[in-house]
């Protein structure tokens, strides 16, 4: 994430952005300043008295509703719903004009709450600012949101993975394979697929690739192929290319910052004629995708994946909104969760000990 040179309180003007994303931010914060002016003219102190005992509403906004990790944390937090009684709202919001309308939507349904996974962390200062006037709490998941600077909100409590331990893992994981198979690490390529803009995602891969260079890997056979947009589709375009340029490496190692990156690598590698015998792959989420590969009659080079908890970001986070909103009692500012390594033996047992 590059900083800007002098970050700005006005939102607007302060990010780095193309023209389009420059109005849709104008947009944003004109909606907040009507939003501020209605909050003074139409809800006077009776209203706001009404409100307090209105039943509670909780908007759950994700970035890729395609991506079966989020479909997890909907589902999680539904759980929570059902259990404390309250009402989710559940939008999808692939881009920064859907986040703003799913924000106007919220608001006009008098939502109380908004647990966000945006699809572009940059978008944080109007977001607060737009939150702030619709007198909607905020709480991002996932993906932490960033100022004008590219540095953490950290007034925003935020739920994420403990994003370089994780990445880490996947490395160890890694490394132990390839002593199972018995190769050599100097002759062995390493496919990183990278969707660096992202903090979460490049502190994941990062951590890879340091545990792999740590442990004898010579660094030169890391090669990195980075994605436009991070979804399976991208990856195996991005990792085609890669492999196809560096013809040498007869063995590859996968990772990425999930398992729809390391799956899209793992399917390139296919794609180039690797057999599973030449290929380890290990992911991040645990979700569907994961499960569908481990779910194969035959097994792949999709060898393994550190499961997180969707229960943990979608029902722990709903309940944080709900205590916040009926209680008064404040989220943390910063929750990390942690990941279990899981593979084809045991991913169902590993679910299980994680009440999925
Ligand atoms: C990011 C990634 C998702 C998922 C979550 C987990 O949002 O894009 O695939 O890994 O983090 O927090």
């Amino acid at each position: 994430m590059k900083p800007t040179a002098t970050p700005s309180p006005d939102a607007a003007t302060a990010l780095p952005l193309p023209p389009a994303r420059r109005a849709f931010c104008r947009r944003l914060a004109l909606a907040a300043g009507s939003a501020a002016l209605l909050s003074a003219s139409v809800l006077s102190a009776p209203a706001l008295a009404a409100d307090a005992a209105a039943p509670i509403k909780i908007g759950f906004i994700i970035k890729q509703v395609d991506e079966p990790w989020f479909q997890d944390e909907w589902r999680h937090a539904e759980q929570a719903a059902k259990d404390k009684g309250f009402t989710l709202i559940k939008i999808a919001a692939p881009d920064g004009d859907k986040l703003l309308s799913a924000i106007d939507n919220l608001a006009a349904q008098r939502a109380q709450g908004m647990i966000v996974c945006a699809p572009d962390v940059k978008l944080g200062p109007a977001l607060q600012a737009r939150a702030r006037q619709a007198n909607l709490k905020l709480i991002s998941v996932d993906d932490r949101l960033v100022n004008g600077a590219g540095k953490p909100i950290e007034a925003i409590a935020h739920v994420g993975i403990s994003a370089s331990a994780i990445g880490a893992q996947v490395g160890e994981a890694l490394l132990a394979e390839v002593k199972k198979r018995g190769w050599k690490l100097a002759e062995v390529g390493a496919l990183r697929v990278t969707y660096d803009q992202l903090s979460t995602s490049k502190e994941r891969t990062d951590g890879s690739s340091a545990m792999l260079t740590q442990a004898g890997l010579p660094a030169a056979n890391i090669v990195s192929a980075p994605m436009p947009k991070a979804d399976t589709e991208n990856a195996f375009n991005a990792a085609t290319v890669a492999l196809t340029q560096n013809p040498k490496f007869k063995q590859w190692l996968v990772f990425g910052p999930n398992d729809e990156a390391v799956l899209g690598g793992v399917r390139a590698s296919e794609g180039k004629g690797f057999k599973a015998a030449s290929v380890i792959g290990v992911g991040i989420g645990g979700s569907q995708s994961a499960v569908n590969e481990f779910s194969k009659a035959e097994p792949t080079g999709f060898v393994a994946t550190v499961m997180l908890s969707p229960r943990k970001h979608g029902y722990d986070t709903a309940v944080a909104m709900f205590d916040w909103i009926k209680n008064g009692k404040e989220p943390p500012k910063l929750t990390l969760t942690s990941g279990t390594l899981a593979d084809r033996a045991n991913f169902k047992q590993v679910r299980t000990s994680l009440g999925l």
